[in-house]
């Protein structure tokens, strides 16, 4: 059956901040340690202990922002412990992800130099559930303020003369659960104190990111702003708040069935609800509620399959392989976030190295690049564009998923067929300009669970496709389980 796809070119929804297409690196199993950072002696090439083929991945696939240390390992992190030389560095045990022991050798300063070198924007969360005010303020001190004061001087005698300027800051991660299982109003008079102490150095503002709900949980967001505001005179600075979504699936890995596959991928359908009813839920806020605008981010989503023990024993916690359906899972949550572009300031993929839907995965020297990866690089090209009205967006996910994006001469606009049995095909229509060439990369494979693995890293690649173009409009097969995305001259 052919679908039809109307872009409105003239009719903007909002532009796709890049940080709709952030990521997220947790001391978690080997996401950080042996996923990203190696250490400066290890036979593995590295740039300053990160390893080289990560650096150059992830600069390729455009990270605007790296949210770290957690995830729930936030809560339990004390930043004292990852600075200065490493001999002086204590020993400490990572009490959340499964008591290993860690060598603190991944700190501050190796965060922000592989922010650097890849071109990400540091977003850092803080300790809420362990650590004190104190502790946070002078972690932004450290971190942001130019010089002069025991602090600033201790991270230029560390080796970082110009301040990190960190902008992005978390109060706190999942206290609803692991960082503290506290109500919404413990929370609410939690943040409240933390907040109040996170200085401003120099011209740099922070950013303070609130935790939000579970999934679309509207009761911990009216529970949270009611608290937070009605016994207070003056309110906290809050800017954004941001809500966790995974898509958990039913099956592990490489063992989805067509059923499990429809069952994990239509959580996006409820992904874009949240969004919606979140964003309104924010919006109604009347005084004393809202005393400004708060933006809505989704700080962690992604694919979470059931965990294979086998996997997790050689590779460490939480690592996952990524197949063809987490290309589509990748590239059925960018296009909801394009589609929404106006209520979202940031999204992080959970997460970047071998933990959840990784678009990494590293084992000793070999480092591949996953099918959601490609989808990521493939779609990078909507950051910084203005998303554009469709006719058919309104379709379930679990039918065809678009999204489109434009700058002044060209359209960009990627389309998802979901269904893991059914092939379809599409007719776009440009409703306000013609397309007068098109250009197109697909993702697919036959195999719903064919992966690219450290022996065949090349199993699963974009691959060029040939739209028919006539008289302005596209016609376009999409096998099942596939991403397309297109860029289109326009006049
Ligand atoms: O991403 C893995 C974990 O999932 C994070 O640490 C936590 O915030 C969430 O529950």
């Amino acid at each position: 059956m052919e679908r039809s796809v109307i872009v409105h070119i003239d009719s903007p929804i909002a532009v796709i901040r890049p940080e709709l297409h952030g990521h997220f690196l947790e001391h978690l199993g080997t996401a950080t340690y042996g996923g990203i950072w190696v250490g400066r002696e290890s036979a593995i090439p590295n740039i300053d202990g990160l390893r080289r083929d990560a650096v150059v991945a992830l600069k390729e696939l455009g990270v605007p922002v790296l949210r770290w240390p957690g995830g729930c390992f936030a809560d339990n992190y004390h930043w004292r412990n990852g600075i200065g030389p490493y001999v002086s560095r204590p020993r400490t045990v990572n009490h959340t992800w499964g008591g290993i022991i860690e060598d603190n050798s991944f700190g501050t300063h190796e965060f922000m130099r592989l922010c650097e070198l890849i071109g990400a924007q540091p977003y850092v969360a803080g300790n809420m559930g362990s650590g004190s005010p104190a502790e946070l303020r002078d972690w932004v001190e450290y971190c942001n303020f130019p010089a002069g004061s025991s602090l600033s001087d201790q991270r230029i005698a560390h080796g970082a003369p110009d301040p990190f300027r960190v902008r992005f800051w978390g109060v706190g991660n999942e206290s609803w659960a692991c960082g503290g299982h506290m109500s919404a109003e413990e929370y609410a008079a939690l943040y409240a104190r933390f907040a109040t102490f996170v200085p401003t150095c120099g011209d740099v503002q922070p950013y303070l990111i609130a935790v939000g709900p579970n999934n679309n949980d509207t009761d911990w967001t009216r529970r949270f702003f009611t608290a937070l505001s009605s016994a207070r005179t003056y309110a906290p600075p809050i800017n954004g708040f941001a809500m966790h979504y995974y898509s958990w699936g039913k099956s592990r890995s490489t063992r989805y069935t067509a059923d499990t596959v429809r069952e994990q991928l239509s959580t996006f359908d409820d992904v874009e609800r949240a969004i919606k009813e979140q964003r309104a839920y924010l919006d109604a806020l009347t005084p004393p509620l809202n005393r400004g605008h708060i933006d809505l981010l989704v700080d962690e989503w992604g694919t979470w399959d059931l965990s294979d023990l086998a996997e997790e024993r050689e590779h460490g916690r939480f690592w996952q392989q990524n197949t063809m359906k987490d290309a589509v899972a990748a590239a059925l949550g960018l296009n909801v976030f394009h589609r929404q572009a106006d209520k979202l300031a940031m999204c992080n993929l959970a997460q970047v190295a071998n933990v959840l839907q990784a678009p990494l995965l590293t084992d000793g020297e070999r480092c591949i690049r996953t099918p959601t990866f490609h989808a990521f690089a493939l779609m990078k090209d909507h950051q910084g564009k203005s998303s554009l009205k469709l006719d058919c967006a309104g379709k379930p996910a679990t039918e065809l998923s678009v999204s489109a994006s434009r700058d002044e001469h060209t359209m960009y606009v990627t389309i998802v067929n979901p269904d893991p049995a059914q092939n379809t095909s599409v007719r776009l229509v440009c409703d306000g300009a013609m397309a007068a060439s098109a250009t197109g990369w697909m993702i697919n494979h036959t195999d719903m669970n064919a992966c690219n693995t450290f022996n065949q890293p090349d199993v699963i690649l974009p691959r060029p496709v040939r739209p028919e173009l006539s008289a302005g409009n596209l016609r376009l097969d999409l096998p099942a389980l596939s991403v397309t995305h297109l860029r289109l001259e326009v006049a």
